[in-house]
């Protein structure tokens, strides 16, 4: 069964590089990124794990954690993060599950029928506070996400989770946003005295809110 936007994230007790972890209670009452990459020495999955622990802090100050997955088991994972740290210049510094009877690559529908059943795909979930799936991303296994992209969708995530606002192509933080379609005019005067962009009346742009 596929997951999509909007479902519960199952649940899950699974043995990690930081001992054992129970996905809802590890999440607490924050955001999280669940991340399958296809197998352990592999060199763009190398540059992966590399990419996302330089990016921890990023993942930290939005109040998100990251937690990797692939079919190898722990030991695998804990030889190649010393390949990782001497290479990519940082071993992994979040919890990697060791999921050699894909349990979690099953629950969460992370190998494709059609593909090498013995890799995963590469995957990408976004749970929200509410352990909602708030974003789902499945990536060719020649091709090495864009991590900074993971992170600008959390920034969208969370502003239009507080502000009844939308954010338009290629939107970073800080750039203006647009007013979604079920706010009336008479409603955001209310919120934006100063005004917005009216290019046509679906499309209003205005500065993002604080
Ligand atoms: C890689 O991570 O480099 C990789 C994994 C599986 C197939 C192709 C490339």
């Amino acid at each position: 069964m596929s997951i999509r936007i909007g479902d519960t994230a199952p649940d899950f007790e699974a043995e990690t590089t930081e001992g054992t972890i129970k996905f809802h209670d590890w999440l607490g009452d924050g955001w999280g990124v669940l991340f399958s990459h296809p197998k352990d020495f592999t060199p763009v999955c190398t540059t992966e794990l590399g990419m996302v622990a330089a990016l921890k802090g990023e993942f930290d100050r939005r109040n998100c954690k990251v937690m990797g997955l692939s079919v190898d088991g722990i030991s695998d994972h804990e030889a190649w993060a010393r390949d990782i740290a001497e290479t990519q210049g940082h071993a992994p510094n979040f919890p990697l599950i060791g999921d050699k009877d894909r349990i979690v690559a099953d629950l969460y529908d992370m190998i494709h029928p059609e593909a090498d059943d013995t890799m995963t795909v590469r995957s990408v979930f976004i749970v929200g506070p509410d352990k909602k799936i708030k974003l789902t991303l499945t990536y060719p296994a020649s091709t090495g996400r864009n991590f900074a992209e993971i992170l600008r969708v959390i920034d969208s995530l969370q502003l239009t989770a507080k502000h009844k606002v939308a954010t338009p192509a290629n939107w970073e933080n800080g750039q203006d946003v647009i007013i979604v379609p079920a706010v009336t005019n008479e409603e955001a005067k209310a919120k934006y005295p100063d005004g917005w962009d009216e290019q046509k009346p679906y499309l209003r742009v205005v500065k993002q809110p604080k």
